[in-house]
């Protein structure tokens, strides 16, 4: 009873670490990539339909730059978002993800495309989706 007891106790420990390290590892694979810091561009407005967005996407080019930061999930593409504080916009090719609700924005210290947390999109006029794919950010007027 006792070595059965220790038994389920080890590895119990031992699947929460692994777990965790499979979280850990996924988040820092997905998240950042240090090579988007050199592609940000500050610009006065972003595209805000899909055509005028495919071609500056298509000027920008960040397919061809080199990185080791995509895979099957998220490539490393064009982005126009605001900055964390909310105070300017920009281009940056950077790896995209889901974002669900808020606006996008891409953080410089990061380096990395996340949630603004403080601009609840679904409440503009009109509203975001509440879910889209970080790429297509014109589906959510910035301002
Ligand atoms: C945005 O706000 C931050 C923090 O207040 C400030 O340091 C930065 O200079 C501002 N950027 C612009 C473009 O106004
Ligand atoms: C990233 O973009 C690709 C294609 O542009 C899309 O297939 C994929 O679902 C997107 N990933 C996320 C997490 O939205
Ligand atoms: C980024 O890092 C700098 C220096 O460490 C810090 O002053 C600044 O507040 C950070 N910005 C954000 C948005 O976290």
């Amino acid at each position: 009873m006792e070595v059965r007891h220790t038994f389920r106790g080890q590895m119990l420990l031992m699947c929460t670490v692994v777990c965790m390290l499979h979280i850990h590892t996924e988040v820092s694979a997905i998240l950042f990539c240090e090579k988007s810091a050199l592609t940000v561009r500050y610009v006065e407005n972003c595209p805000t339909d899909s055509t005028s967005w495919e071609n500056a996407a298509k000027k920008m080019n960040c397919e061809s730059i080199e990185q080791r930061c995509s895979d099957k999930h998220h490539r490393f593409q064009y982005h126009c978002v605001i900055n964390a504080w909310r105070n300017a916009t920009l281009e940056v090719c950077a790896l995209n993800r889901t974002i669900i609700g808020y606006c996008t924005e891409y953080s410089i210290n990061g380096t990395v495309i996340q949630d603004n947390y403080g601009a609840d999109c679904t409440k503009f006029n009109p509203p975001c989706p509440t879910s889209y794919n970080s790429a297509e950010a014109y589906k959510c007027r910035l301002n």
